[in-house]
């Protein structure tokens, strides 16, 4: 078991070193990449993200044999325990295939109503780790040396710098661009790093102040989400709702009505039909 300064959380300790050895299988990156295409032919899957699943679903069921699992890339068991751990072994996988550094290996620890307890976002080609346990606070691990981590504190959101991202479907993009037109010239600028679970923890760390995206997975922000609320980020989705599917939106505490509202007029959780 990993040895922290920061956490003896049982379940974070164990998401934490499942991720590092996860991350360290990622790095040793093979000649070729098999690429199978999935929701459409530029959402792809290789098998470093299939092998770096079987790597952490093999640990996680060693250690916590009764709890429940959903990865990206297939893993499904029901949770005996209450408990979910829900898994992205690569979340940017574009910017993997494109030897980009901004991909990370995503662990999240959920109950069966939904509230999350652990997350952990690890970032090999980064040398950083950022993690969350309910109640605990958020923290990052950058070359070795770690320190709690906070929301940033802008106020004004047309000083704000925005993460947003868009989903693989020209369907989708279409209205993903609708809504950019109408967000980009209220805020400082827009960044498209090409990882929800990075956003996350960029606005945990108060880097961005802000991310907004549509269409994401359970996976693509379970462990995010957990870490961006530790520090201190409103999260939530549009109309009243909670983030998911539709609509999720992780900022400070202080642009967060004044991003919903203009999301909302946007109807950004809408496609065009
Ligand atoms: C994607 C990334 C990207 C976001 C997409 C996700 P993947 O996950 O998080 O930033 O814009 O919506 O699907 O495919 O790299 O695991
Ligand atoms: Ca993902």
């Amino acid at each position: 078991m990993q040895q922290t300064k920061f956490s003896s959380d049982p379940d974070l300790l164990l998401a934490y070193e499942v991720a590092l050895a996860a991350g360290k299988s990622l790095l040793e990156r093979p000649a070729v990449l098999d690429l199978d295409a999935k929701s459409t032919p530029t959402d792809i899957v290789t098998q470093m993200d299939k092998s770096a699943e079987a790597l952490i679903v093999e640990a996680l069921v060693n250690a916590r044999p009764n709890d429940g699992l959903l990865g990206e890339e297939g893993a499904q068991r029901d949770a005996a325990s209450g408990r979910t751990w829900i898994i992205d072994p690569i979340d940017g996988t574009i910017n993997y295939l494109y030897e980009l550094p901004f991909w990370c290996v995503s662990i999240g620890l959920h109950t069966s109503d939904g509230q999350g307890l652990v997350g952990v976002v690890h970032a090999p080609a980064l040398d950083t780790t950022w993690l969350a346990a309910k109640n605990q606070g958020a923290w990052i691990i950058e070359r070795g040396h770690h320190r709690p981590i906070q929301v940033s504190d802008q106020s004004d959101l047309a000083m704000s710098l925005m993460g947003t991202g868009f989903g693989y479907s020209s369907a989708r993009r279409t209205s993903q661009a609708r809504v950019l037109n109408s967000i980009l010239p209220n805020v400082r600028d827009i960044r498209r790093l090409g990882s929800c679970a990075l956003d996350l923890c960029l606005v945990a760390q108060g880097v961005l102040d802000g991310y907004y995206e549509r269409g994401v997975h359970a996976w693509d922000h379970a462990a995010g989400s957990v870490i961006a609320r530790e520090a201190g980020a409103l999260i939530g989705g549009l109309r009243g709702q909670g983030e998911g599917n539709e609509m999720l939106v992780a900022t400070n505490p202080y642009i967060y009505d004044e991003l919903i509202a203009l999301l909302e007029l946007a109807q950004a959780d809408q496609d065009d039909i």
